[in-house]
Formats: C-alpha cells, structure tokens, sequence
C-alpha cells in the first residue's frame, strides 16, 4: 500500500478504520480483508483477527437466527445484534446491513432506518443492495452524513426475483448493466461496493471503471477486498457451503466434539472436579455438624 500512514492488520497498535480510510485503500498495495460479525464476541474475534471492515450481515438471518434466506431478519433485530457487535469491534470499520423492506419504501424510511443502525446500533456506516433504483434513497443517506456501501451481483434479498441464490451478470448485457447500475451508486456517494457471486471477468471490469473499492464474495480475486461470513470461514454453518467460500477451520465439529466431552464427563461424575468446587472454611466446617433438621409441623 503506497499511504503508508494506514497501519492495518491484527496488532494493538493499528488505528481505528473510518469509511474515508477504506475508501483511500483503492489501488494500494494492500487488499481489503472484511469479514461479518453478529455479536460481542463474533465481534471481538473478527477485530482482533485485524480485519479492515466488519459487516453485521442481514445473512445474520441465516447462520445465527436459522432463517432459509435473509428476508425475515427485521430492523429491531439488526440493531441488537450491531449494537452487541458495536461493543466488540474497536478499529475495524463497523457497516451495518440494512434488512429487507427497511429502505424500500420510501425516501424518508430509508434515512431513517440508516439513522437508527447508526445511532442506536452504533454502526459507523451502513449497506444496502440494489442499482441505479437505489441512487437515490443512498444519496440521501450520505447527505444525513451517514457512509453507505452499495451491493450488487447476487443481492439475496431479492432472491424470489432471481429464483434462487444463483451467481449474476453471466453475459455481456448483465455486465453492461452492472457497470451502469455501479457507476449510478458512485455517482450517489457510495465509499465502497461489494460484489457477490459472478464471473471474475464481470467483477474485473466494474473494479477497473470506478474510483471506490470493490468487495468480492464469489467475484474471483480481482476485487481491491474479499469478505467471507464468519461461520462459513470458520465452519460453523453446515446447510451448504458455496464454492467461493475457503474454512479457515473446523469450529463446528471442535464445538461438537467438547460438548460432547461434557456431557459424558458429567454423566460419569468426572465434572466438576475437585479444583472446579468451592469449599467451605475449615474454621466453619464443625458448625456444620451441628445444624439440625428442621422439625416438620
Ligand atoms: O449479509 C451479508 O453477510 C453480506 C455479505 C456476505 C456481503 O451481505
């Protein structure tokens, strides 16, 4: 990276990443490593992990609340989970997902609900999906002073629409009109764009036409950052596994396997153990000998 006033990456002494930073990180040297989040300690483990960007995901919906898609996932419940994530994330830039149906409506609801993800969630910015449809409603949450990153590609809200969660802009006419729909989201203020699930020739050309940093998920390794959810990295998501997604572990069958380790020492009486047990006094204990049964009435 040519700025070298960014000291990224795990460590204590990285500093706290603003949206304007991650924007400043287009062309460097380095990539942009996002990772999701979903609570305190998802949170704390993606920070101290040193990534750049946490998103609390609406795929929330899925690998934490076990919803089949992201459509469910209500704004009362991103706020929860943000502001849980808000107290463990202390210099990655913390987005917030903007759920389904809280931004659709109306120019005023779209402000709004952005308004709450930041003040009551405490997200330093948030994300929304769509294109050019969207321009509007993102730059009136940039003009309430709010950072949005945009999304396009495979947007799982609209999966009804798309029939499935099927990878996007597959011909040369879907590329045009995901060039088209990026530019209209910079022109609307965007400091960053993810881009899930297409052919890396697409990704290349939208990455190379606009002057903010594109995210991949499942856009080949063209983009300027990756982000991967926390369970899929991790292995603690098992309903499926998308092709683009890399375990970095095995966290769900290590989960398993002590827990499973827990009940058999507790079914055999080999939990707790003397070192786990409070003991009482030895000055207290002759006091012991000389409680007496409650009479019955
Ligand atoms: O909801 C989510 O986790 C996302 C990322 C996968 C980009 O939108």
């Amino acid at each position: 990276m040519s700025n070298t006033s960014q000291p990224y990456g795990a460590g204590k002494a990285r500093k706290t990443v603003t949206a304007p930073d991650i924007q400043a990180m287009k062309g460097g040297d380095s990539r942009i490593a996002c990772l999701t989040a979903y609570d305190y300690a998802t949170g704390v483990t993606a920070d101290e992990s040193g990534a750049d960007l946490v998103l609390v995901g609406d795929s929330l919906a899925m690998v934490v609340l076990g919803h089949e898609d992201t459509l469910s996932v209500t704004m009362e419940e991103m706020i929860h989970h943000t502001r849980a994530a808000s107290r463990g994330v202390k210099k990655a830039l913390l987005v917030a997902d903007m759920p389904f149906m809280s931004y659709h409506v109306s120019l005023e609801q779209a402000v709004a609900n952005a308004g709450r993800l930041v003040q009551e969630g405490r997200a330093k910015a948030v994300k929304l999906e769509g294109g050019r449809n969207m321009a509007e409603r993102i730059r009136a949450i940039v003009d309430a002073g709010i950072p949005v990153m945009g999304h396009l590609g495979l947007t799982p809200q609209s999966v009804n629409a798309f029939g499935g969660f099927k990878a996007q802009a597959k011909t040369a006419e879907a590329v045009q009109t995901l060039v088209e729909d990026a530019l209209a989201l910079v022109d609307a203020g965007i400091f960053s764009l993810v881009l899930e699930a297409m052919p890396a020739e697409a990704a290349e050309l939208v990455t190379a036409r606009i002057p903010v940093p594109t995210i991949g998920i499942g856009a080949g390794n063209v983009t300027d950052g990756q982000i991967l959810v926390w369970h899929d990295v991790l292995g603690m998501f098992d309903r499926f596994t998308p092709k683009f997604v890399r375990r970095y572990a095995e966290l769900g069958k290590e989960a398993t396997t002590a827990l499973s380790r827990y009940c058999e020492d507790v079914r055999h009486g080999r939990f707790p153990a003397e070192k786990n047990t409070i003991r009482m006094s030895d000055e207290e204990l002759p006091g012991l000998k000389k409680i007496k049964p409650k009479k019955r009435k």
